[in-house]
């Protein structure tokens, strides 16, 4: 399975923040915000990771990326001029998704929560010929798409940004599709806001009984950082748990480390080129324990 992390836009609602520079390259808490989204992927096991900005931000993910050799990955970059929407994300991977299934994260989503490896894994089984989304229960939907089930917990509908939702369970950013994605994608018409929405191309799925929908339960964290509060409450969400735990959230050499993709000695290279940090200090002590 490829990854795709969709990382454009303009952010206004994060102006001055984002005036200049890309959302997803703000830190929350102690890394740039696109290592969350990142690491989603990599526990899911995907190593080999498309990259999709702007023009202007582009480059400065390249920067800080590289091509995944320090993590044992491999990542492409493409632009997407106009922010027309999140299925253009296949139309324009077209090439590097090839015959392949495809996760699609957004790059400001963030998870985290126990179990959250095997969920990932359990979603890709399901992508046979399907897609399979996530439901999350959040105070106010309407914000979101949206999923309904009817009482034997079948999927009803899927909605986005309905005014009246019929459920509380929101679609988070985080998609699984079959190859067929890319034919469905290009096969979309822009919405009446004129994006090309993923809420359209998941109903082609429902629409054939083909789209599963897993639950987060509520010991889950999902989290926003769409404007200033959100995206402060997720970096001390983050900072609370490292400090309480010692462990750190979303720390891509660890996880690249666990998975085998990296060994002892790129980890301590790693480490050592950010030991002024508690960050390097973190990798350099993983070998340790
Ligand atoms: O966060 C989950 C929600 O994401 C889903 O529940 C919705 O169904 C889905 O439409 C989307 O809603 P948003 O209102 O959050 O979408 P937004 O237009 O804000 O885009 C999400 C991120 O993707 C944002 O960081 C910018 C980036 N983006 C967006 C578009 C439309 C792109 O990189 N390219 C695009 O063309």
């Amino acid at each position: 399975m490829k990854g795709i992390i969709l990382a454009g836009g303009s952010a206004t609602r994060l102006y001055p923040l984002s005036k200049s520079i890309s959302k997803q390259m703000m830190p929350v808490y102690d890394k740039p915000m696109i290592y969350y989204p990142l690491s989603t992927l990599m526990l899911a096991g995907i190593r080999e990771v498309l990259i999709i900005s702007t023009p202007r931000d582009l480059p400065m993910f390249q920067q800080l990326l590289g091509e995944g050799e320090e993590l044992g990955m491999h990542f492409e970059y493409l632009v997407q001029h106009v922010p027309n929407g999140l299925a253009q994300a296949f139309v324009l991977g077209e090439r590097f998704i090839g015959n392949h299934s495809v996760c699609l994260i957004l790059g400001d989503n963030i998870f985290y929560g126990q179990g959250f490896s095997r969920m990932l894994r359990e979603a890709q089984s399901h992508t046979d010929d399907a897609a399979c989304v996530f439901g999350y229960g959040v105070k106010d939907p309407s914000a979101y798409g949206v999923v309904a089930f009817d009482e034997t917990g079948k999927v009803l509908s899927i909605e986005e940004k309905p005014l009246k939702p019929k459920s509380h369970f929101a679609v988070p950013g985080l998609y699984f599709y079959d190859a067929t994605v890319v034919a469905r994608a290009k096969a979309l018409q822009p919405s009446a806001r004129g994006e090309y929405e993923i809420t359209d191309l998941n109903r082609t799925y429902l629409d054939e009984g083909k789209l599963n929908v897993t639950l987060f339960g509520r010991g889950f964290a999902w989290l926003d950082t769409g404007n200033c509060d959100s995206l402060l409450e997720a970096s001390n969400f983050v900072a609370t748990i490292q400090k309480r735990q010692g462990f750190y959230v979303s720390c891509i050499e660890e996880i690249a480390w666990r998975n085998g993709w990296i060994d002892d000695l790129q980890l301590e290279k790693s480490g050592k080129a950010m030991e002024k940090t508690e960050y390097g200090c973190y990798l350099l002590s993983l070998l340790n324990k």
